[in-house]
């Protein structure tokens, strides 16, 4: 049977992942896996039931993660992201909740519940998935993979744009404080952190627009898997 290829897109926060992910996808006609999402679908549900201490509760998030009834959907030509059949797209993308994942995603057993449910995207004709360690332990067969990486000055000044164009109030100091701290969370956590593969592209964006970045990786993966079809 023939291998279903991936292409894992990882980085830090705020770095433009996600979207290159989807551009990636949308281009090849491939399926798309958000993992950074799973970390937050289940830190909003560590928060919603007040567990707060996440080295207390460190069992209960586990099996909470083992047993996380998510879904994506359709919703206005875009992915809407439902925990327990509720649409909390909007509300998983709060600094709050991002700062959250951050600390459960710490957790090895955490890591582990989620690694079925993370294989389980990888369908026909091919996977882009993109995360922080999608190419280093959850796909390490990927056939293509890429490491986006940008200052944490220049990734905090995006998301204040963003954020400003969607009418919210932003600071950009405490952006970048929370980014950095994210950082050094996903770095330096002692399970699955945050470091290029080694036989990743790696690509600084700090002078590169969106369309430039996804150039590089349509590029990349056409040399990896030369037997992609022209119309793919
Ligand atoms: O990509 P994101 O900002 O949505 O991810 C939220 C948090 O989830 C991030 O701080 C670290 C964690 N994460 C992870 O540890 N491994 C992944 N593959 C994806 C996200």
């Amino acid at each position: 049977m023939a291998v279903i290829p991936v292409i894992t897109i990882d980085g830090p926060s705020a770095v433009g992942k996600g979207t290159a992910a989807r551009l990636v996808a949308s281009e090849l006609g491939f399926h798309l896996l958000d993992s950074g999402a799973l970390y937050r679908l289940l830190a909003l549900k560590t928060l919603r039931l007040g567990i707060l201490d996440a080295a207390v509760h460190g069992a209960g998030i586990a099996r909470l993660a083992a047993a996380l009834d998510i879904s994506f959907k359709p919703v206005d030509g875009r992915t809407g992201i439902f925990l327990e059949d509720e649409n909390v797209s909007d509300e998983i993308r709060t600094e709050r909740v991002g700062a959250r994942a951050s600390e459960v995603a710490a957790m090895p057993t955490v890591r582990s519940a989620l690694l079925d449910l993370q294989h389980a995207f990888r369908q026909s004709p091919g996977l882009v998935a993109d995360g922080r360690d999608m190419g280093t332990v959850v796909f390490p067969d990927a056939a293509a993979k890429v490491f986006i990486d940008a200052s944490s000055q220049i990734r905090a000044q995006r998301r204040c744009k963003e954020l400003s164009a969607k009418g919210k109030n932003v600071n950009i100091a405490s952006l970048l404080r929370e980014i950095n701290e994210r950082d050094d969370r996903d770095r330096n956590r002692k399970v699955a952190p945050l470091i290029a593969a080694g036989d990743a592209l790696v690509i600084n964006t700090d002078d590169l627009s969106i369309p430039k970045v996804k150039e590089k990786i349509i590029e990349h993966v056409r040399r990896c898997i030369p037997g992609l079809a022209a119309d793919n």
